[in-house]
This record gives structure tokens, C-alpha cells and sequence, in this order.
């Protein structure tokens, strides 16, 4: 009897101990998956410079994310002086796992993108391998521009990083908690294929879709629960909050389904394009953590593209609880 148990339990430690190596194999060995940056010169004609800072600044937004931002305006927009020198996102509170800083985009050597090569840069933003080899954070959004941003237009966004004035400054590093930590290692991935050119503005539903996805709409406004984790079946269904500095309340992202009761189903196009063009959501106050002031200045045609898009978001029924902003 004791000679059976003694051997089963020893099995189990050999299995134990094999999942243990596995997952040690698995996350730290073989992963994260990466492949050499590409040797790739960005362009410096005006056109492409052009193209890029449109990307941007109004289309990707990667200015909000990678900038200090007013967080207590509305609209999120960025501190005079310090565009692209890098955001720390700040404190979650105690169930959420990290602490997220976007670095320096600007050209400085020290602290900004002046030492990456635009190899190692087009291969952060789609294959999210950071300058120092390591696993980014999927909230920098690279598994979306991974399908959304082609060479030209990845290299253009890189051409435009490079005119920008070098700023001194570094926000810190990300810091995330174990096991999440070691989760994070598994994510990137090299691109076996270079992403579909993007839609041209002439067709209007491919491209809203397109802007729809590069614009990351869904990583605000698609439903999460406590661990920020999505909720399958609640695409764009919102109910993530944003807590505001300085005590200025909390922003709940709404439900922007076609839904006609607790989305935006029974909105005009009017209304739309109020959040867009002005920054007013229908009750008409102003928005906050929206990134409306970035987005406002798309063209009319990607702003119709982007509403006709938004129009057909399969209608999830799920009743957000309003933003409280005092
Ligand atoms: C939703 C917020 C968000 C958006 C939008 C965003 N980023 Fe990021 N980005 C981050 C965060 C956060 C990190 C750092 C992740 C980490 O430290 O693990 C990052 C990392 C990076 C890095 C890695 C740099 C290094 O030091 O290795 C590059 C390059 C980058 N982003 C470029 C861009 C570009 C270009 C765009 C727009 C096309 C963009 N990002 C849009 C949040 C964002
Ligand atoms: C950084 C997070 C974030 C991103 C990215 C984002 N939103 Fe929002 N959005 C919000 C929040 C939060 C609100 C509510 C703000 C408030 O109540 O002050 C909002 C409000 C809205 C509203 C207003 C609805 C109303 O009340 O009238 C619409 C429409 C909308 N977003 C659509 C979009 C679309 C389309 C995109 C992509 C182009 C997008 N959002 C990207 C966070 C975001």
C-alpha cells in the first residue's frame, strides 16, 4: 500500500515538476517570440512625413497615449512643451496587476527613439518587441497595427517621429506583477505576412472598419471585466471607467452598439458627428478621456467613413451607468 502511494505521489512530482519546466520553457525560453528589426530606412519626402503625422496625431492618437495629458480636460489633450516625451498612466488601485508608462517618441538619444533604428521602431509598433528586446504591454496597441498598418504607412508614421523636436525625458519604466508579467511575454508575435494597404477614402466602409480598428475605438469601449479582461460577445458594448485627476470624478465609456436603447442606435448622424467635430457627447456636455481632440481633426471623408463603420457595430443591450464629472 505504502509502496503504491510513495509511487504515485512521485509520479505526480515528476508531472508537477515536467508542467513546472513547461511553462518555464514555454514563457521564458521560447518566448517572447521575436525575429531580428528589419534593416528599413523611412522615407523623409514631405508627402510621406505628411501621411505619418496625420496617423499620428489624428488617426492612431499615439500622441495621447504617449504624451503627458491634461487628463482633468476634456479630450485628454497633451501638455504644452512635452508632445510624444512619454506618459506614466499612473496608479489603477490595488486589482490592477501594472503600472503602465509609454516612452519617449521624440528623437532624443538618451530617453527618446533617437538611438532605435526605424527597424527596431516599425518592429515595436507591430511585433511589440520593445528597444531592449522585451515583451511590450498589449495596451500599446501592436496586435491591432500588426493587421491595420502596412509598410508605408508604419514607415511614414516612423518618417514623421523623426522631425519631431527632441524632448529630455523619461517617464519610467512599465511595471507589471507576476503572473500577468510572465503572460505578457507570450503575446508578441513576429509578422509572418506585412498587413493589406489600407482602404482608400473612396471606399467608405472598408476604410471606416479599417479607422474603427486604428483608432483602437474597441480598447476603451469594448466591455472588460474586473482584470480588464474582454467580455466575448460585448464588442464596443462599453462600461470601462477612467478615473480623472484631481478628484474631477470617473468617465465611463459608453455602450456605442447600434443598440437602439442603451446604445447609440437611436443617435443621428448629427449627433456623431458632434462628438467629432466638437467634442460633445449627446447630452451635449463635453467629454472626457474621449480622444476626441485628436481625432477632430480627421478629414470630413474619414469622419463619415468612421460613423457609417460605427453604424453597423453589431447592437449589444447593455446598460452602461452614466460618467459622474463634477
Ligand atoms: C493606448 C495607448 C498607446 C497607443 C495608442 C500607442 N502606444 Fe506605443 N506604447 C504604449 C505603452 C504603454 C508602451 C510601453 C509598453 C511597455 O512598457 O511594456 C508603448 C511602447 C511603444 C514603443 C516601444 C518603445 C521602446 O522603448 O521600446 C514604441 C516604438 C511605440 N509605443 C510607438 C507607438 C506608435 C508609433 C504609436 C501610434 C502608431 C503608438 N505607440 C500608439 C501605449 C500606446
Ligand atoms: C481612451 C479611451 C477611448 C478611446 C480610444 C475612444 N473612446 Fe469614445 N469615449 C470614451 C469615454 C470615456 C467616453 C465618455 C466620456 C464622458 O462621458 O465624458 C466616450 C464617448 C464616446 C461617444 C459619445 C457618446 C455620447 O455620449 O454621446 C462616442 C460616439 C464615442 N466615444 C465613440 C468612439 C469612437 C468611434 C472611437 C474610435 C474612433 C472612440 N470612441 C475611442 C473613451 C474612449
Amino acid at each position: 500500500m505504502k509502496k503504491i502511494l510513495v509511487r504515485v505521489l512521485g509520479a505526480i512530482g515528476a508531472l508537477v515538476l515536467l508542467a513546472v519546466v513547461g511553462v518555464v520553457v514555454k514563457f521564458y525560453v521560447l518566448s517572447p517570440k521575436s525575429r531580428a528589426a528589419q534593416a528599413v530606412t523611412a522615407p523623409s519626402t514631405p508627402e510621406a512625413i505628411a501621411r505619418g503625422k496625420y496617423l499620428v496625431n489624428n488617426v492612431a492618437a499615439c500622441i495621447g497615449c504617449h504624451s503627458p495629458v491634461q487628463e482633468d480636460k476634456p479630450g485628454d489633450p497633451p501638455v504644452e512643451g512635452k508632445i510624444a516625451a512619454g506618459r506614466d498612466f499612473g496608479d489603477w488601485g490595488p486589482e490592477v496587476p501594472f503600472r503602465l508608462r509609454a516612452p519617449n517618441l521624440t528623437p532624443d538619444k538618451e530617453t527618446g527613439i533617437g538611438a532605435m533604428t526605424d527597424g527596431e521602431v516599425l518592429r515595436a509598433m507591430r511585433e511589440g518587441i520593445g528597444r531592449d528586446g522585451r515583451a511590450l504591454f498589449p495596451q500599446m496597441p501592436y496586435l491591432t497595427y500588426a493587421k491595420t498598418l502596412n509598410d508605408d504607412d508604419a514607415l511614414a508614421i516612423v518618417a514623421y517621429l523623426r522631425t519631431l523636436p527632441p524632448i529630455k525625458n523619461d517617464p519610467g519604466r512599465t511595471e507589471i506583477k507576476f503572473p500577468v508579467s510572465m503572460f505578457i511575454r507570450g503575446v508578441p508575435q513576429p509578422l509572418d505576412a506585412p498587413p493589406p494597404p489600407s482602404p482608400a477614402p473612396t471606399e467608405k466602409l472598408a476604410r471606416g472598419k479599417w479607422l474603427l480598428d486604428v483608432c483602437s475605438c474597441h480598447d476603451c469601449h469594448d466591455s472588460v471585466d474586473s482584470h480588464m479582461q474582454k467580455l466575448p460577445g460585448k464588442a464596443l458594448a462599453g462600461g470601462m471607467k477612467f478615473p480623472l485627476a484631481n478628484g474631477k470624478g470617473v468617465a465611463v465609456a459608453p455602450n456605442i452598439t447600434s443598440d437602439k436603447a442603451t446604445g447609440i442606435g437611436a443617435y443621428s448622424d448629427d449627433d456623431l458627428r458632434r462628438v467629432f467635430d466638437e467634442g460633445k457627447g449627446k447630452s451635449g456636455r463635453f467629454l472626457y478621456v474621449m480622444p476626441w481632440s485628436y481625432y477632430g481633426a480627421m478629414t470630413k471623408d474619414d469622419k463619415e467613413a468612421l460613423i457609417a463603420a460605427l453604424r453597423l457595430a453589431a447592437p449589444v443591450g447593455n446598460a452602461v451607468a452614466p460618467s459622474e464629472i463634477k
